[in-house]
């Protein structure tokens, strides 16, 4: 049997009638830049995640980036960001000319925990990136006590936690501002790029709407030096779609993580599991061993795709080998780099694919 890693199209093949119809009225009307398709998207989204209000961007990028502009984060600024995550939670400090300042993460969750935040702190902090790795909340209430009492703000990298929640609270809103990706891979990704910013704070949303459309709210005035970071209207349509299904998918991915808990039994290996303040909407399932490649390679050899998310922290990057920290110095992100393994838990995956992924798992040869 073969279980692909991801497979969009299963997805894709069911919403393909309501996505064209959605595309034809866009198209139809014109409304491909902004436009009414995406302010509905974003009153959508913005009551799907408990946020006041949500801004359409063209990406999860675009959207981080706008927020440290609003921030006014500059050169001569440090940011914190978790070593372990993607590439782009760092881009927030290297848009706009700050220093990331790589901090280490929690062995269980992935994330950042108000400790590592603590020991990579700086006279220079600007703003502290909280990521909610592959769907799980980091444990925001001592983050967001440390950040009060040194006075910085913290940004929700939410790209992979969508509908995830703290406590209750749904992540995003607990900071100073939440982003979000819908690139398509996504727990709710696009047919293209896609992004939003979710923020409680009115002030801050005016300005990251400024920045959006080249710094002008009148036309052919421009009060700040602002991006074409504008969502398009087919992306919104597509998006609202798929938005109406996402507490499904997410049940899905929870009882899929869930049969993969009861069912891998293989020693040394260690799974990731709910934390005390509330399930992750696993958009990644990634288990640490010892032995990765060859267990990757046993699962390649019958059948099961997977992926190495991430193989390398960001400090050991090749782009950020003069920012630092050097090699050896984030114990825990490193050892996530060297023993993660993603398994599929994309929601359509039958019950017999996924017990072929755990059987494959089990009978790994120790
Ligand atoms: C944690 C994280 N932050 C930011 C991004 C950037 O999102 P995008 O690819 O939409 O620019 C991604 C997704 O790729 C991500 O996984």
């Amino acid at each position: 049997m073969k279980v692909p890693f991801l497979d969009l199209s299963r997805a894709h093949r069911g919403l393909r009638d309501e996505i064209l119809a959605s595309f034809a009225a866009t198209y139809d009307a014109g409304r491909f830049c902004l436009g009414a398709d995406v302010t509905a998207f974003e009153q959508d989204f913005a009551q799907a995640v408990g946020a006041p209000e949500a801004i359409g961007v063209g990406n999860g990028t675009a959207a981080l980036h706008l927020v440290a502009r609003a921030l006014d984060i500059g050169p001569g600024d440090d940011v914190v960001v978790p070593a372990f995550t993607f590439i782009a939670s760092a881009w927030t400090a290297s848009f706009v000319g700050a220093r990331p300042v790589f901090c280490d993460v929690d062995s269980r969750t992935y994330n950042a925990t108000a400790e590592t935040i603590a020991a990579a702190l700086t006279s220079k902090t600007k703003a502290i990136v909280v990521v909610h790795l592959f769907g799980q909340a980091a444990d925001m209430d001592p983050i967001l006590t440390l950040a009060q009492q040194h006075g910085i703000p913290v940004i929700e990298d939410c790209a992979q936690a969508h509908l995830t929640t703290y406590h209750g609270r749904p992540v995003g809103t607990m900071g100073v501002a939440g982003t979000f990706s819908f690139y398509p891979t996504k727990n709710l990704g696009g047919v293209g790029e896609g992004g939003a910013v979710v923020s409680t704070d009115a002030r801050l949303m005016d300005r990251v709407r400024l920045l959006r459309v080249h710094g002008s709210n009148v036309r052919y005035q421009h009060d700040a030096v602002g991006y074409n970071y504008r969502m398009e209207g087919l992306q919104a349509g597509a998006l609202r779609v798929k938005l109406s299904h996402l507490d499904r998918w997410t049940a899905l991915r929870r009882s899929h993580a869930e049969r993969y808990r009861e069912g891998i039994t293989l020693s040394d290996t260690i799974l990731p599991q709910p934390a005390p303040w509330g399930d992750s909407v696993y958009h990644q399932f990634t288990l640490l061993h010892p032995r990765r490649d060859a267990l990757r390679q046993h699962l390649s050899d019958h059948g099961v795709g997977t992926d190495l998310i991430y193989p390398r922290a960001l400090h050991q990057q090749p782009c950020f080998q003069d920012v630092g920290p050097a090699d050896g110095t984030l114990p825990v992100a490193e050892e996530l780099a060297r023993t993660c393994l993603s398994v599929p838990i994309f929601p359509e995956l039958s019950e017999a694919e996924l017990d072929h992924v755990i059987a494959t798992i089990n009978h790994f040869p120790g």
